[in-house]
């Protein structure tokens, strides 16, 4: 297993937002998290990529510990994300932001380039050129030059995106990249995880749109109230008794 989070809880004083969860997310596999609101998505994803320690569990990342490193350090292991209320560099271009992505996991030291060597002139090079190779994943590569906050929505949601590609992942933790989007911004952002996918990309990907995540995703867990209520495929949530009663009450299932 790529990943495995192992009997995580989370508590803020009196709130318990992760109560004992526990799943695996195999390697290419593009895992689903689903749950009503509150029901403890960021605050796992928040643990998982460093932000936020477990106040009790584990999470194993290619069978080693992670969840006492911070946040810089679980970024150079591979692990790279996207926040649900957008977070770029709005002054900045789309290749700033992307370049500043790479710089995230980047070993490389700031002294050559200060003092502008060759050399690092080089590499600068090489990090424009790549960030350029990223954004055209995403399909924004003619907006190169534009700041960042002059994007429409949909096109910051996939730059977003490209910055978290650019630190090269293993791992890719969404937290809901098509929120409040329509139906071609969202066709996009289906089209480039299944693109990932294909690459065999690891995507963790927390969304409401149920037909959004019943497309892509080949397995999905569901949390309510901190608790995992299970795991399984599309057609296997969508039975689950306890799954149909936190969506929608006794009667329906949650709609692919
Ligand atoms: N820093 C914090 N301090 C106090 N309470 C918090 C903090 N972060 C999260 N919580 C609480 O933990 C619970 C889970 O919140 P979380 O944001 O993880 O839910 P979510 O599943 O992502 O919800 P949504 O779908 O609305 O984004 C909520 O009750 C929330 O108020
Ligand atoms: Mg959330």
């Amino acid at each position: 297993m790529l990943l495995e989070i192992a009997d995580i809880t989370r508590t803020f004083g009196g709130v318990r937002a992760l109560d004992g969860v526990s799943f695996s997310v195999g390697s290419g596999e593009v895992h689903g998290l689903i749950g009503p609101n509150g029901a403890g998505k960021t605050t796992l994803i928040n643990i998982l990529s460093g932000i936020t320690p477990p106040t009790s569990g584990a999470v194993l990342f290619l069978g080693n510990p992670i969840h006492a490193l911070p946040a810089h350090r679980v970024a150079g292991l591979g692990i790279a994300r996207t926040f649900q209320n957008i977070r770029l560099f709005p002054g900045m271009t789309c290749l700033e932001n992307v370049i500043a992505g790479q710089h995230l996991v980047s070993k490389r030291a700031l002294l050559p380039r200060l003092l502008c060597l060759p050399s690092a002139m080089r590499e600068e090079r090489e990090y424009r050129a790549k960030a350029m190779a990223t954004l055209a994943r995403v399909r924004l590569d003619h907006r190169a030059d534009f700041l960042a906050k002059n994007l429409s929505y949909g096109e910051r949601r996939r730059l977003e995106i490209a910055r978290a590609l650019a630190a090269n992942p293993r791992l890719l933790l969404l937290d809901e990249p098509v929120a409040g989007m329509r139906k071609r911004g969202l066709t996009q952002v289906a089209e480039l995880v299944r693109l990932l996918a294909q690459e065999g990309m690891t995507v963790l990907l927390i969304e409401h749109n149920m037909a959004f995540v019943m497309e892509l995703c080949s397995k999905i867990t569901v949390l309510n109230f901190g608790r995992t209520i299970t795991t399984g495929t599309g057609a296997e949530i969508s039975r689950h008794q306890e799954v149909i009663e936190a969506y929608l009450g006794v009667k329906d299932a949650p709609h692919a």
